[in-house]
């Protein structure tokens, strides 16, 4: 069978970068069995062929009208289907879609009928946000990183930016690499509608927002960058629980020099 990323580079570069993610998501132990998703907005690298293409699969809907997304193309990781099997086989553990006309519905069309992630509502609403916010944010990402994740059984983290000034102030760099912090969304049912909503809520304040004991998801220009902020966050969450299992509350920058930090790099 012809793979679409046959002779069209950009395309496969696109799909090289998430290989290469979900690798990092199964090594970094956040990607038990099925764990996490990942989808690229691959609309800008399809040519006419593509468009064309018909579909291997029947409509599905996507439960809410993301108008948006009208003719957009998407690369989606399988529902079902293993991080560490997306790393070595990409189009065999996902699928290219197609968003229809009425905006509310999709079909696979390349290369196999892989049916897209169970929390497709939320990165789809993800991508209709970042398409209208014009920044050109192409990639979305939800994965399960047990320091992070652990952090929202206290409830008194759960409170409007404690974990993001906490996880700032154990060492600079997160609070340059991830300027926004981390939004919360209280727990909802996983790939519910509630969640893809409450997702967005949180996404005019934030570039991560965290699902109450269950997981990360984070936007960005490309699915590296999406990563490298869950990433740096969760280096932060590393050092607090360090300090914390030698036994000591870490003292953690002080607003100070968070302040000087926030002028020198414009944040
Ligand atoms: P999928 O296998 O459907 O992508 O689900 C994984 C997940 O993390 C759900 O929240
Ligand atoms: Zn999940």
């Amino acid at each position: 069978m012809k793979s679409i990323l046959e002779n069209r580079p950009a395309l496969a570069a696109e799909i090289d970068k998430v290989a290469e993610v979900a690798g990092y998501l199964w090594q970094k132990g956040w990607a038990e069995r099925n764990g996490g998703n990942i989808t690229v907005n691959v609309t800008e690298h399809v040519d006419d062929a593509v468009r064309a293409l018909p579909a291997i699969s029947e409509r599905y809907p996507i439960g809410t009208v993301l108008p948006h997304l009208k003719g957009c193309f998407f690369f989606c990781k399988g529902t079902n289907r293993r991080m560490r099997d997306l790393a070595r086989r990409p189009m065999e553990n996902g699928s290219v879609i197609r968003i229809a006309d009425d905006c509310a519905s999709y079909e696979i069309v390349a290369d196999a009928p892989v049916k897209p992630t169970s929390e497709l509502a939320s990165h789809l609403a993800m991508h209709n946000k970042m398409i209208a916010d014009g920044k050109g944010y192409k990639a979305a990402i939800h994965t399960h990183p047990i320091d992070l994740v652990a952090m929202t059984h206290n409830p008194a983290f759960l409170e409007k930016d404690v974990l993001t000034n906490l996880l700032w102030s154990m060492i600079p760099e997160t609070r340059a690499f991830c300027p926004k912090g981390l939004g919360i969304v209280p727990y909802k049912m996983p790939s519910s509608v509630e969640l893809a909503e409450a997702t967005i809520g949180a996404l005019q304040e934030y570039d991560v927002v965290m699902w109450e004991k269950h997981g990360v998801c984070a936007v960005g220009p490309d699915i590296f960058e999406a990563f490298d902020q869950i990433d740096v966050l969760s280096k932060s969450a590393q050092i607090y629980l360090t300090a914390k299992a030698m036994g000591f509350e870490p003292t953690g920058t002080t607003q100070e020099q968070m302040d000087e930090l926030k002028r020198a790099f414009d944040l």
